[in-house]
């Protein structure tokens, strides 16, 4: 017989907290006040940022790396790096945070969108190729949750069309595709240290690169066009200040000691659950292909079908929550269909692009289904604990699953008692 959910009264599968995050103990302390105390705070006068951009590019497979003030403006300088012309088009998935889309406008682009694949949740190769035009000048592909793209497929596309890659990394520190690191797998790479991240400083990002040319624009476009060697008050092209501080430099450095061993658990941990859940009927856990050596799991994400569940969605994150375990439908809104792109809301930028910024046309099928229905998403902090606490977790959702049929009655009975909204 089922158990009683704790949602309708019953006891929680679990009580305890998982993981909290960010971690931080004395040795971030003394770096903190080793800063404090150096009055050396900006990175034009410490070592703190430095040290730890060669550190993190190395990690990743990679010579450079230039740490900006997030993974916003990280992914627009490298696209301003670029060099490319103004209103080129850029390739981008639906499903993936706004900046992604955002930081190509900001760079004066046209952001394109091509359609994820439904087993992945990254970029579909024939979708990108359908998505081409002769003003195709880049694709961003996003590891997304910390997945590496399939990226044998987008160079090969890239190459036939020399186009640059832009890899959006912010979810994948520490992930490893079988041709090399994230980050090192594309011209650039964009990493964001945001709170929610796998590495974090608070606010930051860093762009990593084995071309040297483009590291140097890099580096001049983040510190007012300035280049090395020049002299201080001479500026070389349209760039601002966009400097990472030594107090973030010093938390990323220590941060970034912890980084392979969190990495390691993720990956350990994330792939125990999905082997679990798969056999649940009804979830369909990210498909993990050949090529990925090692997931970063920033999100554990999963495709929930009610049907084959026996409950909407909703309601059964409702359910998980209530037994102890936290979860979220993740984006709610395909990016095409924001307000922002429906609108043309993009401020002074792309003004003569005209018909190429009309996005009421665009479908992508795969993306909007998961924001409407199917999306599951467990945050990478989770992962740091127990295989006991994967035990848990799978379990939830057994139990759910189990009580499935009382759920699916529950939400139609709310919906039937919900007053419809007169028409106009
Ligand atoms: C896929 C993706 N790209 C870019 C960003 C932007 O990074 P930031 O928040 O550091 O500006 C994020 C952050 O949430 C992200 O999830």
């Amino acid at each position: 017989m089922a158990q009683t959910l704790a949602l309708l009264g019953g006891p929680p599968l679990r009580r305890r907290p998982f993981t909290k995050w960010p971690i931080a103990g004395r040795p971030d302390e003394a770096r903190l006040l080793r800063v404090l105390r150096s009055g050396r705070w900006g990175r034009l006068q410490g070592r703190e940022v430095e040290r730890f951009e060669q550190r993190f590019a190395a990690m990743h497979g990679c010579r450079h790396g230039v740490a900006m003030v997030n993974g916003t403006v990280s992914l627009r300088l490298a696209l301003m790096a670029a060099g490319l012309p103004a209103e080129s088009e850029v390739i981008v998935p639906p499903y993936t945070f706004l900046s992604t889309a955002s930081a190509v406008i900001e760079a004066n682009m046209v952001p394109v969108f091509a359609d994820i694949d439904r087993g992945t949740y990254n970029l579909d190769p024939a979708c990108v190729e359908a998505a081409l035009s002769p003003r195709t000048r880049a694709i961003i592909p996003v590891h997304f949750a910390g997945l590496p793209a399939d990226m044998a497929a987008i160079h090969a596309i890239a190459r036939r069309r020399q186009l640059i890659v832009i890899e959006d990394a912010a979810h994948a520190h520490g992930a490893i595709h079988r041709d090399g690191p994230a980050g090192s797998l594309g011209h650039m790479a964009s990493f964001s240290f945001q709170s929610s991240k796998n590495l974090t400083c608070g606010e930051g990002g860093i762009v990593t690169t084995n071309d040297d040319a483009l590291a140097e624009a890099c580096r001049s476009i983040h510190n007012c066009g300035r280049r090395t060697g020049g002299r201080w008050y001479e500026h070389h092209v349209l760039s601002g200040n966009y400097r990472l501080g030594e107090f973030q430099g010093a938390v990323l450095d220590v941060q970034l000691d912890r980084l392979e061993g969190q990495t390691v658990r993720r990956d350990r941990n994330g792939r125990y659950l999905a082997r679990r859940l798969a056999a649940v009927p009804g979830l369909a856990p990210q498909e993990r292909p050949e090529s990925c050596v090692r997931h970063a799991y920033h999100l554990f994400m999963l495709r929930l079908d009610a049907r084959g569940f026996g409950a909407p969605r909703d309601a059964v994150l409702d359910a998980l929550r209530a037994e102890g375990i936290p979860c979220s439908s993740g984006y709610a809104i395909s990016l095409p269909d924001q307000p922002m792109f429906r609108n043309k809301a993009f401020g002074p930028y792309l003004a003569g692009a005209g018909l190429r910024t009309d996005y009421d046309d665009v479908r992508c099928p795969v993306s909007d289904r998961l924001c409407r229905e199917e999306g599951v998403w467990l945050e990478q902090s989770m992962f740091l604990g127990t295989r006991s606490d994967m035990d848990d977790i799978a379990r939830a959702f057994e139990k759910v699953h189990e009580a499935g049929a009382l759920l699916r009655d529950r939400a139609a009975r709310r919906r039937r008692s919900t007053p419809r909204r007169a028409g106009s």
